[in-house]
């Protein structure tokens, strides 16, 4: 397997889980700075994926079970990596005995979060002008 998986938190990570971040919403998707970066990013437990020692995808994991900044960069897309990617956080949760996941999935993406058994919930609404849907997943 030519890819790894780091998780910790956002000191450890902060560098590269930014540079995948800016290329992917700021850039790519225009989403302002300011509502790219929060206050969560500090507690969150952060995930990246590295192509030997290039970082290629990243997603964090709050408290409250939310998955979140999920993002693969554009020339890795649709080779297995958002679903190694979203394995792992699963493993991880498991490990830690949580019991569900919950997620607002821009609605391109929802087909990618079902083909990892989540399930939408209630109705479409609008965040930084991109159509988002709640989604769930027991484990
Ligand atoms: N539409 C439909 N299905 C999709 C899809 C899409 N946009 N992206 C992935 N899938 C499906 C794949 O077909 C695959 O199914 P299969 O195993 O049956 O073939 C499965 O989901 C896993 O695909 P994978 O190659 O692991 O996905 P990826 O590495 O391309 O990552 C995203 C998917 C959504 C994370 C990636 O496209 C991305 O970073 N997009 C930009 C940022 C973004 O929108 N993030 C989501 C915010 S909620």
């Amino acid at each position: 397997m030519q890819y790894k998986i780091h998780s910790g938190s956002w000191v450890k990570l902060a560098n590269e889980a930014k540079s995948i971040r800016k290329a992917v919403f700021i850039v790519e998707q225009n989403i302002p700075e300011d509502e790219e970066w929060d206050e969560q990013d500090a507690i969150a437990l952060h995930f990246v994926v590295y192509d030997q020692n290039s970082p290629i995808a990243t997603a964090r994991l709050l408290k409250n079970n939310s998955i979140g900044r999920v993002a693969v960069l554009e020339a890795y897309r649709g080779q297995g990596v958002g679903r190694l990617l979203m394995l792992a956080i699963i493993q991880q949760a498991k490990n830690e005995k949580r019991s569900f996941f919950k997620l607002s999935s821009q609605v391109h993406a929802i087909a990618f979060y079902e083909s990892l058994g989540f399930n939408t919930q209630g109705t479409e609404y609008l965040d930084c002008h991109i159509r988002h849907i709640d989604m769930m997943l027991n484990i």
